[in-house]
């Protein structure tokens, strides 16, 4: 089950204190607390929320903050040429951009009504559990503000005045920008097909994107580009999956839909392996020990403080149905890894200190640690019961 043993978060913290960690590079950073307001009984769970209108129950990790050293800045200052020249380029003009109208039916044609019709005749055969899939998907394409604030706290490459002409702000700005197109046209066809609640999933989107999202990423750009390389393969795939099931559920245009979004998806994985390549190149060690450290955290998913103002376990339980139904599983995040592992070449590197060797052997052998954690899961796993989700008028939804 996937966000049993990849996804989740770590330890329950509720202490206000300050605590000093080490860092990935090998630096001390200092850290700010954030309170957690979980219970651990329903009751509790239930205060909570209560007393926090705004944002739900949910525990987030101590936060360490700017844990690279400040003369690393300069890599990035020195890699501002080599960003213009091979990160730029991977963006796509907006004139040659699908928008989501193009695959929406146009209000202003008399066809209006009826193509809406179509548009539902079409999703009339989709299971119950495609949709909660689907929803969780577009939600957390919907939390983009997020992810862009979450770019923008890491030193040396955030846009330091909403239009810094730096290469990393531009990319920031212009890759949330073809973003931004994802969840517009995931919630416009949704909100068309007349098969979800629009109301709990606008709520959800509202409390996601006021929790915000605790990726452990510390200010540092190594551990913000290496969570987002595997954040973007992780949403292709995702979204490649919605697609080919949509073809199978017999929906053309949803699976067209959910393919060209993978298709950005894999873009923008493109981007951010190639700048983690490059430091690689540049600071091997530095590079690898991010990596593991950003590994040995487990990377946590970005919706992962979902919530609807009912379901205290909304993540887990889309989740599930997602790992059920093959939308994205334990073994994919296992893929990733490995993925990411060849791609970097990691195995390869070579006069590393002694600290990035032992760096270099934990991600090295990570692979088939996970898969082993996950056939022993596999073989404990039970049937798992039914759970109702607000998303499709709480109908049940086996996990
Ligand atoms: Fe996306
Ligand atoms: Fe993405």
């Amino acid at each position: 089950m996937a966000s049993k043993l990849a996804l989740r978060m770590g330890s329950p913290l509720g202490l206000k204190k300050s605590l000093r960690k080490e860092g990935a590079n090998g630096f001390r950073s200092p850290t700010v607390s954030m309170a957690s307001t979980i219970g651990s009984s329903t009751n509790e769970t239930r205060v909570a929320s209560q007393k926090k209108p705004f944002s739900p129950p949910r525990e987030v990790h101590l936060q360490v903050t700017h844990s690279m050293p400040p003369q690393k800045i300069e890599i990035f200052k020195s890699l501002e040429k080599w960003a213009h020249e091979n990160l730029l380029t991977l963006l796509k003009p907006v004139e040659m951009c699908w928008q989501p109208q193009d695959f929406l039916p146009t209000n202003s044609s008399e066809g209006f009504f009826d193509e809406v019709k179509e548009l539902q005749e079409r999703v009339k055969e989709i299971p119950d559990d495609y949709f909660v899939c689907l929803v969780g998907d577009m939600i957390t394409e919907e939390a983009l503000p997020t992810y862009q604030t979450m770019i923008n706290t890491l030193d040396g490459v955030l846009d330091e005045t909403g239009a810094s002409p730096t290469p990393w702000a531009i990319w920031t700005r212009a890759w949330t920008a073809e973003e931004n197109r994802h969840g517009d046209l995931l919630n416009k066809y949704l909100y068309l097909s007349g098969r979800v609640d629009m109301k709990q999933i606008e709520k959800t989107i509202q409390y996601l994107i006021g929790s915000g999202m605790d990726p452990r990423t510390e200010n540092n750009p190594y551990l913000g580009y290496i969570y987002t390389s595997f954040q973007e393969r992780a949403t292709f795939i995702s979204h490649g999956n919605t697609a080919r099931h949509a073809k199978e559920h017999g929906d053309l245009t949803l699976a067209k839909i959910c393919g060209i979004i993978a298709s950005d998806e894999k873009r923008h994985e493109t981007a951010y392996t190639k700048i983690i390549e490059k430091l690689f190149e540049i600071d091997p060690d530095g590079a690898v020990l991010a990596f593991a450290d950003m590994m040995k955290k487990k990377i946590t998913m970005p919706a992962h403080l979902m919530y609807d103002g009912r379901d205290d376990n909304l993540y887990d339980h889309y989740s599930s149905v997602a790992q059920r139904l093959g939308v994205y599983t334990a073994k994919d995040y296992a893929d990733i890894l490995e993925f990411l592992v060849d791609r970097w070449k990691v195995g390869e590197l070579t006069s590393l200190s002694g600290e990035g060797r032992k760096a270099q052997d934990y991600v090295c052998t990570l692979v088939p640690r996970i898969r082993k954690l996950e056939e022993r899961a596999q073989a404990r796993a039970k049937q798992r019961p039914a759970v109702r989700f607000s998303w499709i008028y709480d109908k049940e939804v086996q996990l």
